[in-house]
């Protein structure tokens, strides 16, 4: 399925997860536009790229950075085969004292931009019968998460929202797939602010096992890709178990760490 991608488009390509998409698909010899805010990352990243690459510098917290990257995935111009939504931010801690602006910019990139992007993204690829998208999930979409009660609201957002989208497609040679991650080693704890010890190193999976496993997945057809075993168990778990007995798990491990 990957050999038809000429073009994709990454977004939150300047740092982490995005960032390996972006090399493992040039590695892969696909063109690569290059979403973000931090343009001179962008520029270093395409520079480093061995194919042909583009940055588009948008803030896809505001409207208009998402009007622009929208225009962009629906122009017959060089056209984009695959679309990879990836940029995402979290915010940890009791909902009642996280600072509103943040919970509007979280919810806008995690779950505005993914919806307004693929929409944009479907026509041209169902008129040209090629491609598809891929949806940056978590393995937090799959259970309630106390303390990051809107992350993992956004992320069980993201995750039924792209399965929809997957069977609306599926008899298309158009291609949709959920990449749930778990926890991965990128900018995203510190920007998130995660407290010290939530997440012990040995459970923390790397950039580019979850860019590899997710192009993989992409290219086998699959719906869903969990990278590591471990968060599978996590995943499917959570589907089978009551959500009882889940979130007060969870929001019981979150207490020890949230003051
Ligand atoms: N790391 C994990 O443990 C983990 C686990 C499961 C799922 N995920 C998901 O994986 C995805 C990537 O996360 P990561 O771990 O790679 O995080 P990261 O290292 O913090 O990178 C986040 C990326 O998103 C971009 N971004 C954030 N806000 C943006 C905005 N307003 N407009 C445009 N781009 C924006 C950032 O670029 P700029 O700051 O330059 O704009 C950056 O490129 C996210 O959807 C995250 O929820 C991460």
């Amino acid at each position: 399925m990957t050999a038809r991608i000429r073009r994709a488009l990454v977004t939150g390509a300047s740092a982490g997860i995005g960032a390996a998409i972006a090399r493992e698909l040039a590695a892969r010899g696909v063109e690569v536009v290059l979403v973000a805010r931090r343009s001179e990352r962008l520029r270093e990243l395409a520079e480093e790229l061995a194919t042909t690459t583009e940055v588009l510098v948008a803030d896809l917290a505001d409207p208009t950075g998402r009007d622009l990257v929208a225009r962009r995935l629906a122009s017959v111009d060089r056209p984009v085969d695959l679309l990879v939504n990836n940029a995402g931010l979290g915010v940890y801690g009791a909902l009642a004292s996280q600072d509103p602006d943040r919970i509007r910019a979280l919810v806008e990139v995690n779950v505005a931009a993914v919806v307004e992007l693929t929409r944009a993204a479907l026509p041209g690829l169902l008129a040209r019968e090629r491609g598809g998208i891929i949806n940056v999930g978590s393995t937090a979409g799959y259970l309630p998460g106390p303390y990051s009660a809107v992350y993992g609201a956004t992320k069980a957002f993201v995750r039924s929202f792209t399965e929809a989208v997957y069977e609306e497609v599926r008899a298309t040679p158009v291609h949709v797939l959920l990449l749930s991650p778990g926890v991965t080693r990128t900018e995203f704890q510190d920007v998130a602010g995660v407290p010290e010890g939530v997440f012990p190193p040995a459970l923390t999976g790397t950039v580019d096992q979850v860019a590899r496993a997710a192009l993989d997945a992409f290219a086998a057809g699959r719906p869903v890709c969990v990278p590591a075993a471990a968060d599978r168990v996590v995943a499917y778990g959570a589907q089978i178990l009551p959500s009882a007995l889940t979130r007060r798990v969870r929001a019981s491990v979150m207490r020890r760490y949230v003051a």
